[in-house]
């Protein structure tokens, strides 16, 4: 049977499956991700069949010339910014990624991030733990209601529509939205207003919540220019992908109180941070850990197992990447 190499430990589930189908497992022994060498080099050694990435490699033509049995890379990710899709079709490998299983938890954890920068939660948590904490105080603290402000999803697709229904249904927000198409969904459940212009949902909305996928088209789309589009008032989430944002001009905003706030789980060159961003008190930060849940985590080692298992099989993969 296929010899399936995995970039990096991950949840099991998926490993068990491979191995439940015939095949032999052979896991990264390095705690962390392989450098460029390494992974080449282990890619060379093992020659495998199939290989299951994660977002922390890049995969172009040099890998896929490291591993030229591997006609299927399937990554532990949603996300595919990492993988080069020209190449891939140049090699004739097949791409998949994990679409759907993370839509909940990403879009809890947006919410959350959301009500952490709103409500002060982790600057509240800081403030207590450094033994500032004297008592009540009428003017402590103050933070931003949410109710009946207008949430700005850039981005409608599954996570963005999520974020958008509990943001509706659970904190009676307003919402509007910006995507390259109308939603049905957006526009009949939740009474969403969609505009065309990006700059008018940024002008227009009290928090933004980013969630177009990392493509050349929306790579630093939120720059200095848009971030001053945006109310003094408001704030910036992102849970989508780090290198949207240009993360200098970002923090020269929060500096500056250009806008009030943000909350961030992705970074522009991760997992560096720009500099001057953590000494940020109007800033909430997270280590990309918006799908990081047991279970959501357990099902994208399944999924990507699945794909794999349906490509040796000779079947199309469920959830093949495609080249827009
Ligand atoms: C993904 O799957 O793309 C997420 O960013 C992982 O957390």
């Amino acid at each position: 049977m296929a010899k399936i190499f995995v970039t990096r430990k991950i949840p099991e589930v998926g490993i068990l499956n491979l191995e439940k189908a015939g095949h032999t497992v052979v896991v990264s022994e390095k705690d962390g991700v392989l450098e460029r060498e390494e992974l080449v080099s282990v890619l060379k050694e093992n020659n495998p069949d199939a290989v299951l990435c994660l977002l922390t490699d890049k995969i172009d033509g040099e890998i896929f010339a490291a591993a030229p049995q591997a006609k299927i890379f399937a990554s532990y990710s949603v996300g595919f910014g990492h993988m080069d899709l020209d190449a891939a079709e140049e090699h004739g490998v097949t791409l998949t990624n994990t679409p759907g299983v993370l839509t909940d938890t990403v879009a809890e954890h947006t919410i959350a991030m959301m009500l952490s920068i709103t409500s002060r939660i982790t600057e509240g948590d800081r403030f207590m733990r450094d033994g500032k904490y004297e008592g009540w105080g009428p003017m402590m603290l103050l933070g931003t209601d949410l109710k009946g402000k207008t949430l700005g999803i850039l981005g409608a697709g599954r996570i963005g529509s999520r974020v958008a229904e509990i943001a509706k249904k659970g904190l009676g927000m307003s919402i509007m939205y910006y995507d390259i198409k109308e939603s049905d969904f957006l526009n009949s459940e939740l009474d969403a207003e969609f505009r065309k212009e990006i700059e008018d949902v940024l002008t227009e909305s009290d928090v933004i919540s980013v969630h177009v996928p990392l493509l050349d088209s929306t790579r630093g789309l939120i720059n200095m220019e848009r971030l001053s589009s945006m109310k003094n008032s408001a704030y910036l989430i992102n849970s989508s992908r780090g290198p949207i944002i240009d993360e200098n001009a970002l923090v020269m905003a929060l500096k500056n109180k250009v806008i009030k706030g943000a909350a961030l789980d992705v970074y522009e060159k991760e997992p560096a941070l720009a500099s001057g961003l953590i000494e940020l008190e109007n800033v909430v930060i997270t280590p990309h850990i918006a799908s990081a849940t047991e279970e959501t985590r357990g099902k994208m080692s399944d999924m990507a197992a699945k794909n794999i298992i349906a490509f040796l099989n000779g079947e199309t993969p469920p959830n093949a990447v495609e080249k827009k």
